[in-house]
C-alpha cells in the first residue's frame, strides 16, 4: 500500500505501467474506510447515491447539496484513495461559470481531488473550462445515466458502427479536453478495448469489457446489498442483503421475547446499591 495521497499524475502513470485500476463508490464514512482499507485507488462518490441510498427512482433529482454532503462524510474516511465527486444534473450543464463554480465546491468544501462529469464532445468546452480552473475531470461516456431518457432507456450503447465511431471521438475529444480518466459504461468489450488502445488517458470500464484500464463497481451492488435493480454486468463478491435482513429479525425476536439485552450486553451496580434502592422503592 503507498503511504502518500493518491494523484490524478499516479492514475494516468499506471495506465503506461499496464497497472489496472480499482474504482469503488463510497457515500458514507464506513465504507469509505473498507474500501481505502482493501487498497483501492479511486473512490468515487457517484450520483447513483440518489438510486442506492436516497431512495430516487434515477439520478436526475440529485442535487449539489445532497452530494457535497456525502462527499463530506467519505473524505473523512480516506487519505491515500484519489476521492472522485460525480457532478450532479444540472450542476454543469447550463453554463461554464455554472461548472467552475459548482466544480470548485466539490474540492474546496467536500475534500474531492477531481469530478466526474458525463458526456462527450458537446461537453468538451466545460471540461476544458474546469480544467483551466484547476479542477481534475473524469470524463464519463457510453450509456450516461443523466440523460438515459435520451438514449433510449438503460441501454448499451455503441454497438453499430456509427455509434462506435461516435464514441471512440468522444473519448479522444475528452482526452484533448484535459480529461485524466474515461468511464466507459455499458459498450461492447471490443469498443473498449479499441477505445483504451487509441487514447493515452485510462478508461474506467463498468459493463465495459476486461480490456480497460480499470473497472469501477457501485459497492452496493458489489456487496449484494441493492435488490431493486442489479445489472447483468454486475459481479456479486458478497450477498449482504439477506444477512442483514437475517440479523435484523433475529433482533426483533430477540427483543419481543426479552432475549437481548442479556446479561453480558447490560451494566450493572453493586449489589449493596441495588439493595438500597430496592428497599427504598418498597418504603
Ligand atoms: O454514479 C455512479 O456511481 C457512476 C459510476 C457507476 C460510474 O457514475
Amino acid at each position: 500500500m503507498p503511504k502518500k495521497k493518491r494523484t490524478v499524475l499516479d492514475i494516468v502513470a499506471m495506465k503506461a505501467a499496464a497497472e489496472k485500476i480499482t474504482v469503488l463508490t463510497a457515500y458514507d464514512v464506513s465504507i469509505a474506510r473498507m474500501v481505502e482499507a482493501a487498497g483501492i485507488e479511486i473512490v468515487l462518490v457517484g450520483d447513483s447515491l440518489g438510486n442506492v441510498v436516497l431512495g430516487y427512482p434515477s439520478t436526475v433529482p440529485v442535487t449539489m447539496e445532497e452530494m457535497l454532503h456525502h462527499c463530506r462524510a467519505v473524505s473523512r474516511g480516506i487519505s491515500l484513495a484519489l476521492l472522485v465527486g460525480d457532478m450532479p444534473f444540472m450542476s454543469y450543464q447550463a453554463s461554464e461559470y455554472d461548472a467552475v463554480v459548482n466544480g470548485g465546491r466539490f474540492l474546496k468544501e467536500a475534500g474531492c481531488d477531481a469530478v466526474k462529469v458525463e458526456g462527450g464532445v458537446d461537453i468538451c468546452p466545460t471540461v476544458r473550462a474546469l480544467v483551466r480552473a484547476g479542477i481534475p475531470v473524469m470524463g464519463h461516456i457510453g450509456l450516461t445515466p443523466q440523460t438515459a431518457g435520451q438514449l433510449g432507456g438503460y441501454k448499451v450503447q455503441g454497438k453499430d458502427v456509427a455509434s462506435a465511431r461516435r464514441l471512440l471521438a468522444e473519448a479522444r475529444a475528452l482526452e484533448a479536453a484535459g480529461a485524466f480518466a474515461v468511464v466507459l459504461e455499458c459498450v461492447p468489450a471490443q469498443l473498449a478495448q479499441v477505445i483504451t488502445r487509441e487514447i493515452g488517458i485510462p478508461t474506467i470500464g463498468i459493463g465495459a469489457g476486461v480490456h480497460c484500464d480499470g473497472q469501477v463497481l457501485v459497492s452496493h451492488d458489489l456487496l449484494g446489498m441493492f435488490e431493486k435493480f442489479v445489472p447483468s454486468f454486475v459481479k456479486a463478491y458478497a450477498n449482504l442483503a439477506p444477512q442483514i435482513k437475517a440479523a435484523f429479525t433475529n433482533y426483533r425476536d430477540e427483543v419481543k421475547g426479552g432475549v437481548y439485552p442479556d446479561a453480558e450486553h447490560s451494566f450493572t451496580m453493586q449489589v449493596e446499591v441495588a439493595e438500597i434502592l430496592k428497599d427504598q422503592a418498597e418504603k
